[in-house]
């Protein structure tokens, strides 16, 4: 087992690692709880492989527990699905000193993550990631959220999970689509700032979508202490260091919303574009090598990800993408920071280009 912290004072938490933890998560869950119950948020598909083996290794420990079973899918992560959930906690008797463990991808994470950010005023959670884009992206940094209709993820707060667990022998039962969604993210981190782990990625990233296990831990291990890392350095994203992690993220937000977050687009598959566009326009302003763009394009196609416009099935002109943009969250006194790259390994934020520069980007 690996074990790395997050390290934020009062707030510090292991994530650990391990093939099969989930089948020995009551050891590790044992200590955290001043009374020996908790409550296990999942959702259907998670609940078929996981949740029998989740709740028979808190047994082990003589932690009783109770389960709540949402559907699968963004839609609930929503204002219906928070009400339903606070609801169900309050029944359930928790209280502040309860620990709340998050089973699941990214929904689950977001929406648990939430409800116990406000539920008594706060409660503490456990993420127990199952996808590859929880495990390496966000199920550390307590970022949570539901979406309404104005837009995904308006409605949240910081709330730092207790302990993160993640057993990547889940990802066994992810489907492939979903898997390669997640490791979108995974390159994201080479293309920040790590040009080396770039490279591994582009020798190992066939394998570790075909299963290979010994890739697959090394790609988690090696993102989620990238995370942990700027996540103590900026934890609320006021410095411009956190934010180097919405990479791609400003145009594959466009195409998402284009695409009305649906699953002609997953939330990766975007991102994967948007990587490549993010490079692309730092070619057309001078400020990137294109050999470096073409790369991350290269590598992007190899592994069957969207890397473009068209590759991601889209076909709507510049100006309406970039009015998409125009809404992102991250706009501040009117102006999108962007995150653009000197080359791979080289990103920064910069509020130097308008969206009337995007679009006609776009349009080329
Ligand atoms: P998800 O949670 O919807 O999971 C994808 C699908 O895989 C679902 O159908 C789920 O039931 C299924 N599934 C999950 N684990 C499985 C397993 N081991 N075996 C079989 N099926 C499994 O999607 P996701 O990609 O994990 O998360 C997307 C969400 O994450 C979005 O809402 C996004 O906004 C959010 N997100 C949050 C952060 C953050 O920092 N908080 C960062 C990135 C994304
Ligand atoms: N996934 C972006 C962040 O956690 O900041």
């Amino acid at each position: 087992m690996q074990h790395l912290t997050v390290d934020l004072s009062e707030r510090s938490y292991p994530i650990l690692i391990g093939d099969g933890l989930i089948r020995d998560i009551g050891v590790q869950v044992a200590p955290l709880l001043r009374r020996p119950h908790t409550m296990i948020v999942t959702d259907s598909h998670v609940a078929d492989h996981y949740l029998v083996a989740l709740g028979t290794s808190l047994a082990m420990e003589s932690i009783s527990f109770s389960s709540f079973v949402l559907e699968p899918g963004e839609g609930t992560k929503s204002w219906a699905g928070l009400a339903r959930l606070t609801e169900w906690l309050i029944g359930e008797g928790v209280e502040r000193g309860d620990h709340v463990i998050a089973l699941g991808g990214g929904v689950i994470g977001d929406l648990v993550g939430f409800a116990c950010s406000i539920v008594k005023r706060g409660c503490n959670f456990i993420q127990v990631p199952t996808t590859l884009l929880a495990q390496v992206d966000s199920s550390v940094g307590g970022k949570t959220a539901i979406n309404v209709p104005a837009g995904k993820n308006l409605i949240g707060a910081f709330h730092q999970p207790a302990l993160v667990v993640i057993d990547p022998q889940t990802l066994d039962t992810l489907p492939r689509r979903e898997l390669g969604a997640g490791y979108a993210e995974v390159v994201k981190y080479g293309l920040i700032d790590d040009a080396d782990f770039f490279a591994w990625c582009e020798a190992n990233g066939a394998a570790l979508l075909a299963g290979d296990s010994e890739a697959r831990h090394k790609a988690i291990a090696h993102s989620v202490s990238a995370k942990a890392r700027i996540v103590a350095a900026d934890e609320r994203e006021t410095q411009d260091i956190r934010a180097l992690l919405n990479l791609g993220h400003s145009f594959g937000h466009a195409l998402e919303a284009e695409t009305g977050y649906s699953d002609r687009l997953l939330h990766g598959e975007a991102v994967a574009a948007g990587m490549v566009l993010a490079h692309e326009f730092s070619v057309a302003n001078g400020l990137c090598p294109a050999a470096d763009a073409a790369r991350v394009r290269d590598h992007l196609a190899s592994v069957d990800l969207p890397h473009s416009l068209s590759s991601a099935g889209i076909n709507t002109g510049g100006a309406e993408l970039a009015a998409h943009m125009a809404h992102d969250k991250k706009v501040r006194g009117g102006k999108l920071p962007l995150i653009l790259t000197h080359g791979i390994g080289r990103s920064f934020v910069t509020e130097d280009y308008g969206l009337d520069a995007v679009a006609a980007f776009l349009d080329s």
